[in-house]
């Protein structure tokens, strides 16, 4: 294990230097320390603005959060011996679990005494001259690196939408993205929730429980399908572990990474009665898997529109009040056009006593008042506001860390019109800078553990390659960065997925925000091909020298 090469550092003005810098203390950050510097021996040092590990579990401490993903395929599978000893207690576990097991990874591959907490990146400068990446961050640490590893999440970023009168409000009010760790107590009080995406179906049923009322603000209904979490069994977790090469195999082969096949047939192979059936089964079985009840569902209107209707009857079986669920199924996207939602108990929630929803399409927010919500119907008292609203995903984390390649350009005036690429990797201007999940790759579209990884494990054998061959950079050439944007936006407009025009995938939850399809939509396995298929041409479309 190579320990830090850490140069002179007498204040703040004398930089530490490393050979490997990496921002980001989740997922992406942790995996891609232990591969720099346990497997190429480098010298590397990760900067995390949190206090602890976790990323997105450390930020997102919110009633309710819990990952999507099933536990099995929600974690790293790159040792077999870590997949071995630990063991999930739930479908979907909760947050203090995930966090529990990134910080048993940090303990166990010892990377915590490489890590700098309470360190926020807020400039990373390219040097021609020397070849280094020069960092500061806010607490007025200075690094030097020569390559730059931004895994900084996609999802990391919180949207606090400008309304007026924020600042005038009389109560409290939180993020969900970046929820207090002492926790928020709703005893009692009247909370509004503004947002109704993942987060605000996961959040609202749990908050009901204990708010005196919650009221909340609806701007586009949303799908969901139930989750049916509940408590791994001895029996499921013994076929787990005989079972972990084969079920890493196939979150490989999906183009989703989820350990579940989407079924090759057509919502149009079989019988309206037979489709039925098949839609109450997936409802009853529950989860993402929903999705992948037939093929074409993401790629044809028609059969998609069988989901949605499916949906939407439900909606209207679970909620009582007939004008409550004519507002929660009026749904104006296709299905699974934005990332489709699960949830435990979100439409029930609405047939409590103590809960209400406000179409904000009806009646817009107007403003923030020191008593609470104004719309443009009436006021809404309120004692605690919970923003549910979602972060400037994928560029936003990048772009915060006021990055300059060649030249003094920076990245925000690189990607004025939306991130233009190479495989999501990597930027035209910003030599040894690598993205983990960057915009242009399939990252959100895939459960992310599989598409970190596989990120991880191409920048590291890249690394690898140009220390093999005594090069010294690598970067992308505009032609292919070109080639690979048309890439992306083939693939996108093959799906029904830009149809859902108000979607984060596309940047629209951002006012002022570049509207391009964000996400590589060409699937995870088809992706890795491409990558594999690059690196084995020897890097081809960028250009490496010494
Ligand atoms: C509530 C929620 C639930 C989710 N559930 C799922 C799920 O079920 N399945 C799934 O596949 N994905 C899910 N995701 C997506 C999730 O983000 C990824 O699964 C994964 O956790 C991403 O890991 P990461 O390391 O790439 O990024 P993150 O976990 O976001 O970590 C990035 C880290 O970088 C740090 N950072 C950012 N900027 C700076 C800076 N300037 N300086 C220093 N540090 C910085 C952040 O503090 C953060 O700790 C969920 C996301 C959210 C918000
Ligand atoms: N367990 C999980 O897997 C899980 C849980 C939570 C989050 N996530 C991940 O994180 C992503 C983001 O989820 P999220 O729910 O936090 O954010 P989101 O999907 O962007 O949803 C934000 C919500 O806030 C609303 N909103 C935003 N600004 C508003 C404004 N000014 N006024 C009124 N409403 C406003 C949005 O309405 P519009 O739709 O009209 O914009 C939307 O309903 C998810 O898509 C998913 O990838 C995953």
């Amino acid at each position: 294990m190579a320990g830090g090469m850490e140069a002179s550092r007498a204040g703040g003005q004398n930089p530490q230097s490393f050979e490997a810098l990496i921002i980001g203390a989740g997922f992406s950050g942790l995996y891609q320390l232990l591969s720099l510097r346990d497997r190429l021996g480098l010298s590397t040092r990760l900067l995390e603005a949190g206090a602890g590990v976790g990323g997105t579990w450390y930020w997102n401490r919110y009633p309710g959060a819990r990952c999507d993903s099933e536990s099995h395929s929600y974690c790293y599978t790159f040792s077999k011996d870590l997949l071995e000893e630990w063991e999930w207690t739930e479908r979907y576990p909760a947050h203090p679990e995930i966090r529990r097991y990134l910080n048993h990874v940090a303990d166990r591959f010892e990377l915590r005494r490489d890590i700098s907490f309470n360190s926020r990146v807020v400039a990373a400068e390219y040097d021609e001259e020397v070849n280094h990446w020069r960092i500061a961050t806010e607490n007025g640490g200075a690094f030097l690196a020569k390559y730059l590893i931004a895994a900084v999440g996609c999802l990391s970023a919180a949207n606090v939408p400008s309304i007026p009168g924020l600042a005038s409000f009389a109560g409290r009010w939180v993020h969900t993205g970046e929820w207090p760790h002492e926790g928020v107590d709703f005893r009692g009080t009247r909370v509004g929730l503004i947002g109704t995406g993942s987060t605000g179906i996961q959040a609202a049923p749990v908050i009901a429980e204990t708010a005196g009322h919650l009221t909340v603000f609806q701007r586009t209904a949303n799908y969901s399908v139930p989750a049916r979490n509940g408590p791994l069994s001895r029996d499921f977790l013994g076929y787990l572990k005989k079972n972990h090469a084969a079920i890493r195999q196939l979150m490989h082969a999906t183009p989703n990474g989820h350990a579940f096949a989407i079924e090759d047939r057509s919502a149009f192979d079989v019988s309206t009665d037979e489709r039925l059936a098949i839609y109450e089964k997936a409802w009853e079985k529950g989860g993402l898997q929903f999705r992948a009840s037939f093929r074409d569902l993401l790629v044809d209107k028609a059969a998609n529109d069988t989901a949605a209707d499916f949906i939407r009857g439900k909606i209207r079986q679970i909620v009582k009040d007939p004008a409550t669920a004519a507002k929660l199924s009026n749904i104006d996207h296709p299905y699974a056009a934005k990332r489709p939602p699960i949830d435990t108990d979100y439409f029930e929630t609405f047939n409590r006593d103590n809960v209400d929803l406000v179409d904000v399409r009806a009646e817009p927010i107007e403003a923030i008042t020191p008593a609470g919500i104004q719309t443009r119907a009436r006021e809404y008292p309120l004692d605690i506001i919970v923003f549910a609203t979602g972060f400037d995903a994928m560029t936003g984390p990048l772009l915060r860390l006021n990055i300059r390649g060649r030249q003094g350009r920076s990245l925000a005036q690189a990607w004025q019109a939306g991130p233009r690429n190479y495989l999501g990797l990597q930027v035209a201007g910003f030599p040894n800078l690598f993205t983990v999940t960057g915009p242009g790759s399939p990252s959100v579209l895939c459960n992310m553990p599989v598409a970190i990884e596989q990120h991880v494990d191409w920048i590291t054998a890249c690394i690898e390659h140009l220390r093999s061959r005594g090069l010294e950079r690598i970067e992308p050439l505009p032609d292919a960065v070109e080639g690979w944007v048309e890439e992306v936006n083939a693939a996108a407009k093959a799906t029904l997925l830009p149809q859902a025009h108000h979607s984060w995938y596309l940047g629209a939850n951002v006012p002022g925000k570049p509207r391009v399809f964000m996400p590589y939509a060409g699937g995870m396995a088809h992706y890795r091909g491409i990558c594999d298929d690059i690196a084995r041409r020897g890097y081809a479309g960028f250009r490496l020298s010494r």
